[in-house]
């Protein structure tokens, strides 16, 4: 499986910095061959974003759609029309999201299944709260936002990608284990029907990316804050493992 390296702006950069971090970006990976290389900038830059890595190996994401195509609600946005500037990838229930923005299963769900109707490649996130680790309760947290986030869509999700994110590693710092990370994407690709990749996301930096990538079960990274400076995250993308 190609590695993925995905970077979540998340609502950092207006338009001037997004261009000016794509455009040193590109100078900095130009020639990193066996990589999917993903920029996820917020909405307003994805289309100055896009002119700029047309025709280069950097692929465009969007971080949230709705899951109607089209129609009245006021202040969102429709999968189409991310389509129609060259997005090919979507972030779909980020636990900010989830946590801050009141999404829950039912919403990802339609949202899934909006997104492979119109041929966008989710990148469905899923994990726990500190909270619920604590108490023992990851496996059936992570169960449940999956069987009710592929409902109906179960045998497609080799056309979706998973990212397991830790809630409690986003933005903190802590990031999980290596051990810890790969434990869990093993459980989550033996509940999956079909095979796909399986990314980890919270707190990958530079310094631990290596580790992170040298286990078998973790198919690429979701980078948040460091993927804000082109020479982090362009550390990350040419990471080694031993
Ligand atoms: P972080 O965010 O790398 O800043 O922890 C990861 C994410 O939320 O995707």
């Amino acid at each position: 499986m190609v590695p993925i390296i995905a970077g979540n702006w998340k609502m950092n950069k207006d338009v001037t910095e997004s261009r000016a971090l794509v455009q040193e970006l590109l100078g900095l990976v130009s020639d990193t061959k066996d990589r999917i290389i993903i920029v996820i900038p917020p909405f307003t830059s994805l289309s100055h974003v896009s002119e700029i890595i047309h025709n280069t190996r950097v692929k465009l994401g969007a971080q949230n759609m709705h899951w109607a195509r089209s129609g009245a609600f006021t202040g969102e946005i429709s999968g189409l029309f991310l389509k129609n500037i060259g997005c090919e990838y979507v972030v779909i229930g980020h636990s900010e999201r989830r946590h801050i923005m009141g999404e829950n299963d039912e919403t990802i769900n339609k949202k899934l299944k909006t997104a492979l109707d119109i041929g966008l490649i989710s990148i469905f996130c899923v994990g726990e709260t500190g909270e619920e680790r604590d108490k023992g309760q990851t496996e059936e947290v992570i169960l449940r936002q999956l069987n009710k986030g592929l409902e109906g869509i179960e045998n497609e999700v080799h056309k979706i990608i998973l990212a397991y994110e830790p809630v409690w590693a986003i933005g903190t710092g802590k990031t999980a284990s290596p051990q810890q990370a790969a434990q869990i994407h093993q459980f989550i690709r033996s509940q999956l029907r079909k095979n796909t990749a399986i990314l980890y996301g919270g707190s990958v930096k530079p310094e631990n990316v290596d580790i992170l990538m040298a286990e078998k079960d973790i198919d690429g990274v979701l980078v948040g804050g460091a993927s804000l400076k082109p020479e982090s995250f362009a550390r990350i993308i040419r990471f080694s493992t031993p």
